[in-house]
């Protein structure tokens, strides 16, 4: 088989995966251990990663433009079918791929058992490229967020504002890299946009390894709304600091760096074993202590006087990055993550201090998982807000800060490409 037959039969693999509902990391490890098996070199994998990243993030349009032109719905058993022809009008409306080449390869897949569906892929291909008049058209983006999520965004952040965020999310995720120390340095070998907190944004977020100074450990990748919660932290060095839900361990390199003795703490070992190796490329370890635990089972009868709780979420805010999680989220494991973070926050309380703080942050944009979890906190009378005022995040846009907690939004800090989506409070014992 040539490369790029190979590399086609990674992205159809890929793309049905993501019918399964494996994220987009999942199936990037899939990725990377075909990628061995097959000898591909830095082009191919690039278009698989391309072609994947493509054909996810217009999902929406890619289903809306094959039903325009499918007589009845595909057989919903059949994600194989969904999946092959999803590549192949990715590459005709979103690549530069030429469309005889787009139609037969994608009908190439069409075979042993999927053969009797060779006639009608080929004819529905033909018909989009004759009919559709692609190159003119500028398609809806709002067509790649599910409905019920619209619906969501449109209640919490008005019709205006969520038109806004969708106008963000379906570009390129810009790339921003925390440099350690020596920032002047690094900042003439990478190149870059310098922005606030020793950061620069990369344009492209290609492979980081590639970039210099990965293997010296001079900087570690962070969105900056994600570096904000430590920012919140006040002055932390030599303070002994409980990071939890800390793999793969930006925020901690973030504590450490910071001059904190960190005990950081994750469910999985695998990730936790990550967080340690990310932790020593950076040579930051001299302080950290990991542990691999679910913390709802923790037995420790120590408490803090500091606390990071970075708790799972739906991961909405970071859909530049993550497109899949527009589609492999729904409103009951909303829900179901929801009582997880209750759970997390309640016993994080447990281990504060008289007097102690906890920042509290998720990378969601569902009020369920932010505004609406810090008001029942505040009900039952636990914690009080500490109120984040705007002189502490000089530099950043007036509109993160909500009443006393943060907020960022894909369009917010716009002038230099914008930010993930966070929910960020802080909160201290009462
Ligand atoms: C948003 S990620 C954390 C990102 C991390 N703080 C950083 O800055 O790189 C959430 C993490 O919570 C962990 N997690 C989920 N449930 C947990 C639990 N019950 N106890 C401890 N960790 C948990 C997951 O394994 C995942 O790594």
């Amino acid at each position: 088989m040539k490369n790029k037959d190979k590399s086609r039969t990674i992205v159809k693999i890929s793309i049905h995966k993501h019918f399964q509902g494996l994220t987009l990391k999942e199936i990037e490890a899939i990725q990377d251990e075909y990628f061995k098996e097959n000898n591909l070199d830095a082009r191919d994998k690039a278009f698989v990663k391309n072609l994947t990243l493509t054909s996810i993030r217009n999902r929406g349009i890619l289903e809306n433009v094959i039903a325009k032109y499918l007589d009845r719905p595909l057989p919903k058993k059949l994600t194989e079918i969904k999946s092959i022809l999803i590549m192949g009008v990715a590459q005709i409306l979103f690549t530069r791929t030429e469309d005889y080449a787009a139609v037969n390869t994608t009908v190439n897949f069409f075979e042993g058992r999927l053969k009797k569906w060779r006639g009608l892929s080929n004819a529905i291909l033909r018909k989009i490229i004759r009919e559709e008049n692609y190159k003119n058209k500028k398609y809806e983006p709002r067509l790649n967020v599910p409905n019920w999520l619209y619906k969501v965004w449109k209640k919490q952040y008005g019709e205006k504002n969520t038109e806004k965020i969708i106008g963000y999310i379906f570009k390129e995720s810009t790339l921003d890299l925390k440099i350690k120390k020596d920032f002047d340095f690094w900042k003439k070998e990478i190149g870059g946009e310098e922005i606030v907190y020793n950061t620069l944004r990369l344009k492209k977020s290609g492979d980081p390894k590639k970039i210099s100074g990965y293997k010296e450990g001079a900087w570690w990748v962070q969105n900056l709304a994600a570096q904000i919660p430590v920012e919140l932290m006040g002055n932390i060095k030599n303070e002994k600091v409980l990071d939890l839900c800390a793999a793969p361990g930006g925020k901690t390199a973030q504590l450490l760096n910071e001059g904190a003795i960190v005990t950081a703490l994750d469910i999985s070992e695998k990730k936790i074993n990550k967080l340690t190796s990310n932790i020593s490329r950076l040579n930051l370890e001299k302080n950290l202590t990991a542990i691999s635990k679910d913390f709802l089972k923790w037995n420790s009868e120590k408490k803090y006087n500091k606390i990071l709780l970075d708790a799972p979420c739906s991961a909405t805010g970071t859909v530049r990055k993550n497109p899949d999680v527009l589609w492999n989220k729904n409103e009951k494991d909303i829900e179901r993550l929801v009582n997880t973070q209750k759970k997390l926050l309640d016993k994080a309380i447990s281990k504060l201090n008289d007097k102690g703080i906890l920042v509290y942050c998720n990378c969601s944009m569902q009020f369920e998982e932010g505004e609406k979890i810090i008001d029942f906190f505040i009900k039952k009378n636990r914690v009080k807000l500490l109120p984040i005022k705007p002189e502490e995040l000089k530099l950043f846009p007036k509109e993160i800060f909500k009443s006393g907690f943060i907020r960022t939004l894909p369009y917010m800090y716009n002038e230099f490409g914008g930010l993930d989506g966070f929910f960020i409070a802080r909160f201290i014992k009462a």
